[in-house]
C-alpha cells in the first residue's frame, strides 16, 4: 500500500481578510505536500476557514451583515486566495459545513457519556477578545497579554472537559515521542506550562451571551466553546469516524501552526483526541511570527495587506522562495521588500540564473544545443574525466534536502540546493570547458562535463519544485525535459545519466531577472498623495463565461430611498425591475437619499435573500468599493427596468 501524508493548516478566522502569515502558513503546507508527493507518497492538504464565535459575531456586526453573509464572504476571500498563491489543496473545510456540524456532535457525546466532561458553576475573568476565560498567572499587570486589556468577572454554569485527568499521560506522550511537537523550542514550551496544574477547560457558553455555535447535543441551552469545534475540524474533514479518508489518511496526519495557537494544538487537542478515543497526531509542526518591516503586523500600522501584493509585482515564485528561504522554521522572520529584493538579485538571479544561462548557453555553443551523446564511451573512459565529483556533491544535496524538508528545516533544505549551485559553479571553473573546446581530443571529456552540468541543473530544477513549481516546469523545459510531468520524483532525481542524449533544448532565456527597489511602498505613497486609497487588488482566477452567466443582472430604477436606523452605511432602497423589490445596500456613505433616487442601476436579482437590520433585502446592487467610497454602477442612458445586463 503507498504511503500517505496528511498535511493541515489552522483553519483561519473569518474576522479579517487573509494577510501574509495565512498566505506563509498555507504555502508550508503547499510546499510540504509537494515535496512527499516527490517521495511517492498519497497526500492530502487541508485548510479552511473557522467560523464560529463571539469574534465572528462581532465583525459581522460592524459590517452590518447577518453572521451568515459575514462569513460566507471573508471565507470566499481565502478560497480565492489559494490558487493565486499556487497552493493545492484537496479540501477546503467550513466550520460551518453541516458534515462537520455532524462530527462535533458526534464527539461531544462521545465525551458526554465517557464522563469525561462535567457541569458546574465557574466564576472567572473572561477575555471577550480571546474568548476563554483567564486565570490569575496568565495575566500581565492584570490584563490579557494579547488584548491587552482587563478581563471582566463573570460567573456562569458551564460544562467543562477533564482535561486535568490527562496532565500525567501527556507529559508523558510528549517524552516519549520527542518529536511530537517541533521544533524543540515548543515542545519545551508546552513541557514548561504543563509543569503547572492543568485546569479544566470550559468548552461551553450559554446561549443567552452567544448563538452563534454549535449547540451541545446533551444541553440545547449552550453551543459549544470555538476552539473544542474548531480543531475537531481535522478529522471532520476526512469524514471521522467512517470515512474512507479517514481510514486512508488520518494516522499519518501533521498539523503546521504559528506559536500563537501552540496552547490549542499542543495541549488541549491531544488530550481531546485521547478522551475521544482517536489515535494523536504525528507532528504539531510550529513555527515564528513573520513582522512587517521590523512591526508587528497590524492593520493600523496598514502593513497588512501590503506583503501579498509584492507577488505580483516581483512574481508568484519570487515571493514563495523569499518566504521560505528567509523564515527559519520555528523563529520569527522580518518581511520587507528590500530583503527580497536582495535575494531575488543574488540567490535567484545571480547564482541560479547565471548558472543556468551558462550551461545552456555551452551546451549550444559546443554541441549545437544538443545534450552530448556519451553512448560510444565506455564507463571506465567516462569515470575517468568525471573528476569534479558532481555526481556525489549532487547525491548529498539530495539527502541533506531530504531530511531537512523531514524536519520542516525548509531554510536548510533550499541552502542544501544552493551548495550544489555552488559546487556546480567551481566545477565550471575547475574544469575550463572553454579550455577543453580549444582541442579535438578533449571532446569527449567536454561532453562529459556538459552532460554533467546538465544532470546537476536537473537535480537542481527537481528539488526547487515544492517552492517554486513554475519555475521548476520552466526549469524543465529549458532542459528539454518532458513537460507533461510537473516534477520529478527523488528517485528520478537521484538516478544520475536520467536524462537523454540527442535531445535538444531550447536557447537559453533569462529565469530570474533582476530588481530595481521601487515598486508597491512608492505606489502606496503615490497613491496617498493622489488621494487614492490602497493599490489595486489582484485580479481573480478566471471563471467560465456559463459560471458568469448564472447572475442574473437587470437594470433597477430605484424609486425610493431611506435611511436604516442604527446603520449608518446603509440605505433602504425600493427598486422597479420590472416588478417591486427592497434591497438594502451600502452606500449611505456616498448617497443621500436623494441623490440616489431616480438612477438606473445594475442589480444582481437572482441571490438569495438576506435579512439585513431587520430588513429583507431582495437583490444587491452593483458598485465599485474602495477603502472610503462606494460608488453605484449606473445606465448611460435611460431605459425600460427589468432590461437585461450581459
Ligand atoms: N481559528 C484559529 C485556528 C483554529 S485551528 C483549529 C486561528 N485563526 S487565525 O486566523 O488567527 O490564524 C492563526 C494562524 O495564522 C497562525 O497560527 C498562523 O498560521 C497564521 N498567522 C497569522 N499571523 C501570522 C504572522 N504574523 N506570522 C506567521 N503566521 C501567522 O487562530
Amino acid at each position: 500500500m503507498v504511503e500517505t501524508f496528511y498535511i493541515t493548516t489552522p483553519i483561519y478566522y473569518v474576522n479579517a481578510k487573509p494577510h501574509l502569515g495565512h498566505a506563509y502558513t498555507t504555502i508550508v503546507g503547499d510546499v510540504a505536500r509537494r515535496f512527499k508527493e516527490m517521495q511517492g507518497l498519497d497526500s492530502f492538504f487541508l485548510t479552511g476557514t473557522d467560523e464560529h464565535g463571539d469574534k465572528i459575531i462581532r465583525a459581522a456586526r460592524k459590517e452590518n451583515v447577518s453572521p451568515r453573509v459575514y462569513v460566507d464572504k471573508i471565507s470566499d476571500m481565502f478560497r480565492a486566495l489559494w490558487p493565486e498563491l499556487n497552493i493545492k489543496y484537496d479540501r477546503f473545510i467550513r466550520t460551518t459545513d453541516a458534515e462537520h456540524i455532524a462530527v462535533v456532535e458526534h464527539v461531544l457525546q462521545k465525551i458526554w457519556d465517557s464522563g469525561d466532561i462535567y457541569f458546574s458553576e465557574y466564576e472567572g475573568m473572561y477575555c471577550f477578545g480571546c474568548e476563554r476565560f483567564y486565570t490569575e498567572r496568565e495575566l500581565v499587570d492584570g490584563k490579557c497579554p494579547d488584548h491587552e486589556m482587563a478581563p471582566e468577572t463573570i460567573k456562569e454554569s458551564n460544562y467543562f472537559f477533564k482535561m486535568s485527568r490527562y496532565q500525567d499521560w501527556l507529559i508523558d506522550h510528549i517524552h516519549k515521542h520527542p518529536d511530537f511537537i517541533r521544533p524543540e523550542r515548543y515542545r519545551n514550551e508546552v513541557l514548561a506550562f504543563l509543569r503547572e496544574p492543568l485546569e479544566d477547560l470550559c468548552i461551553s457558553r450559554p446561549k443567552s451571551r452567544l448563538k452563534w455555535g454549535i449547540t451541545l447535543p446533551f444541553d440545547k441551552d449552550y453551543v459549544t466553546y470555538v476552539w473544542f469545534d474548531a480543531l475537531l475540524n481535522y478529522v471532520s474533514a476526512l469524514n471521522y469516524p467512517d470515512g474512507e479518508l479517514y481510514h486512508k489518511y488520518w494516522s499519518s496526519v501533521q498539523h503546521i501552526v504559528a506559536k500563537d495557537i501552540l496552547k490549542p494544538h499542543g495541549i488541549y487537542w491531544p488530550i481531546m483526541l485521547k478522551a475521544a478515543g482517536i489515535p494523536l497526531y504525528k507532528h504539531l509542526n510550529v513555527h515564528g511570527y513573520w513582522n512587517v518591516n521590523h512591526q508587528k503586523m497590524s492593520k493600523t500600522l496598514g502593513n497588512v495587506a501590503e506583503p501579498l501584493d509584492l507577488k505580483n509585482i516581483y512574481g508568484l515564485d519570487v515571493f514563495r522562495f523569499f518566504l521560505m528561504r528567509e523564515m527559519a522554521f520555528g523563529l520569527d522572520s522580518n518581511f520587507d521588500e528590500e530583503t527580497l529584493i536582495q535575494r531575488n538579485n543574488s540567490d535567484l538571479a545571480n547564482d541560479l540564473g547565471n548558472l543556468f544561462k551558462r550551461v545552456i548557453t555551452m551546451t549550444h555553443k559546443y554541441f549545437k544545443g544538443v545534450i552530448p551523446n556519451l553512448d560510444t564511451e565506455t564507463e571506465e573512459e567516462l569515470q575517468q574525466f568525471d573528476s569534479g565529483g558532481l555526481k556525489s556533491d549532487a547525491a548529498n544535496a539530495i539527502s541533506a534536502f531530504e531530511s531537512a524538508m523531514e524536519n520542516f528545516a525548509f531554510h536548510k533544505a533550499i541552502s542544501s540546493i544552493w551548495e550544489l549551485v555552488s559546487s556546480m559553479n567551481k566545477y565550471i571553473d575547475l574544469m575550463a570547458p572553454w579550455e577543453l573546446a580549444k582541442k579535438k581530443s578533449n571532446r569527449t571529456q567536454l561532453a562529459t562535463v556538459i552532460y554533467d552540468l546538465l544532470e546537476g541543473l536537473r537535480v537542481v530544477s527537481g528539488l526547487l519544485y515544492p517552492f517554486m513549481p513554475e519555475s521548476s516546469l520552466e526549469m524543465r523545459k529549458q532542459l528539454g525535459m518532458d513537460a507533461k510531468h510537473e516534477f520529478d520524483t527523488i528517485d528520478k532525481l537521484r538516478t544520475w545519466k536520467y536524462m537523454a542524449p540527442g535531445t535538444e533544448i531550447p536557447k537559453a532565456a533569462t529565469l530570474f531577472p533582476r530588481c530595481e527597489i521601487k515598486s508597491f511602498s512608492d505606489e502606496a505613497d503615490n497613491a496617498e498623495e493622489t488621494g487614492e486609497t490602497g493599490v489595486v487588488p489582484p485580479l481573480k482566477p478566471q471563471i467560465a463565461i456559463d459560471e458568469f452567466a448564472r447572475a442574473d443582472l437587470r437594470v433597477a430604477t430605484v424609486l425610493t430611498a431611506e435611511p436604516v436606523p442604527r446603520a449608518k452605511k446603509l440605505l433602504k432602497l425600493e427598486v422597479d425591475i420590472g416588478e417591486k423589490r427592497t434591497v438594502v445596500a451600502g452606500i449611505a456613505g456616498s448617497y443621500t437619499p436623494d441623490e440616489i433616487v431616480g438612477k438606473q442601476v445594475i442589480m444582481v436579482v437572482n441571490l438569495k435573500p438576506v435579512k439585513l437590520m431587520g430588513i429583507m433585502s431582495e437583490g444587491m446592487i452593483l458598485a465599485a468599493v474602495d477603502d472610503k467610497k462606494v460608488l453605484v454602477s449606473t445606465i448611460d442612458k435611460p431605459i425600460k427596468s427589468g432590461t437585461i445586463v450581459k
